[in-house]
């Protein structure tokens, strides 16, 4: 395979970051994008010169694709995927994989049955702290991990937020869903183990919505680290700081290329390059197509994620 051929399902927020990606790297041509709103795949088209769709299935039909990225509400990647699946296509699927466990199940098995790729797109792995810290863990420069520590709070609750978000039918949940999502594929990464056990507890203190609008985790993994997730929905500050604790010392991450590193008695900041995520997610993608391999995200990845979350609600 020259190159793979890729076109994106979905035009909204997040796929902008795909496009971007897309574009930038090598062996890989993005051809088409579709959106049910004409207006968002036409103007993601016209900046990028690539074709938009307002139909999935014709979008599919018409290109002669490789693989897809899909970038739509929740409530639709189980269907997207066993679609693109059954045509033969490679997939990345944004996070979180689907709202049930029976959806996930799915999705894995419609993918082993057509012989296609299927990677979900926890991001977390590929930003510059995280990946600084991962290293950092690897090499055991603090002795070994013990726990994990993460604050969230933001205004879930914001204009911005699509409405599908804001309903348990199309999202599946709230903040642990959406973002929780983000903390559990931060702990099964970072501590390269599996849940043992997970407790939690989720509020619904929002008006006019269905969803969880905070919620904490603390989740057991099999190898004795320890994790405790706090989100909170309702804030109008935010705050995204993680907490990596070692047998000798601490590692705080609050953005993309900032992380604090408490050595013994003493405490520094190391500033990290700026490097694109979702660029480092195509790349991995890519890699496990041209190299026919499992994914570094692999469906089953994305149903522990999702196991775990819905045995909180
Ligand atoms: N990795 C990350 O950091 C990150 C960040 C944001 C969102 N996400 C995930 O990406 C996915 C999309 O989120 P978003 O924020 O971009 O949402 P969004 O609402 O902005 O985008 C979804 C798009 O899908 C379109 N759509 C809906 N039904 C369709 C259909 N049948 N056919 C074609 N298009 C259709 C909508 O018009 C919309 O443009 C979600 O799974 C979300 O959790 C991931």
């Amino acid at each position: 395979m020259n190159h793979i051929n890729l076109g994106i399902i979905g035009a909204g927020i997040i796929a902008h970051n795909h496009v971007e990606a897309a574009i930038n790297t090598p062996g890989v041509k993005l051809l088409c994008i579709a959106d049910i709103v004409s207006q968002k795949a036409e103007s993601l088209a016209e900046k990028y010169n690539i074709k938009p769709y307002t139909n999935n299935r014709e979008m599919l039909d018409n290109e002669s694709l490789d693989a897809v990225i899909i970038t739509l509400p929740v409530f639709l990647h189980c269907e997207s995927v066993v679609e693109a699946a059954n045509r033969g296509l490679h997939i990345l699927v944004e996070k979180p994989m689907a709202s049930t466990v029976e959806e996930c199940n799915l999705m894995i098995s419609e993918a082993k049955k057509n012989n296609v790729k299927l990677m979900v797109g926890h991001i977390q792995r590929y930003i510059s702290s995280n990946m600084r810290a991962f290293e950092m863990i690897q090499e055991g420069t603090l002795g070994g991990l013990i726990m994990i520590n993460e604050r969230r709070y933001y205004n879930y609750f914001n204009d911005r937020r699509p409405a599908w978000c804001l309903k348990k039918e199309t999202a599946g949940g709230g903040v642990i869903m959406n973002l929780g999502a983000h903390s559990i594929d931060k702990v099964l990464y970072m501590s390269q183990s599996r849940i043992k056990k997970v407790h939690g507890k989720v509020g619904f203190f929002a008006t006019g919505t269905d969803v969880e609008g905070n919620g904490q985790l603390l989740l057991e993994m099999e190898n004795g680290v320890s994790a405790v997730t706090t989100h909170y929905g309702y804030s109008k500050v935010a705050e995204y700081t993680t907490e990596y604790i070692f047998h000798d010392g601490i590692i705080k991450t609050t953005t993309n290329n900032i992380i604090t590193i408490q050595a013994g008695d003493k405490r520094y900041d190391e500033e990290l390059l700026k490097i694109d995520p979702f660029k480092l997610q195509l790349e991995d993608f890519i890699k496990s197509i041209e190299e026919d391999k499992t994914p570094a995200i692999s469906g089953e990845y994305g149903l522990e994620v999702i196991q775990a979350i819905t045995s909180v609600y």
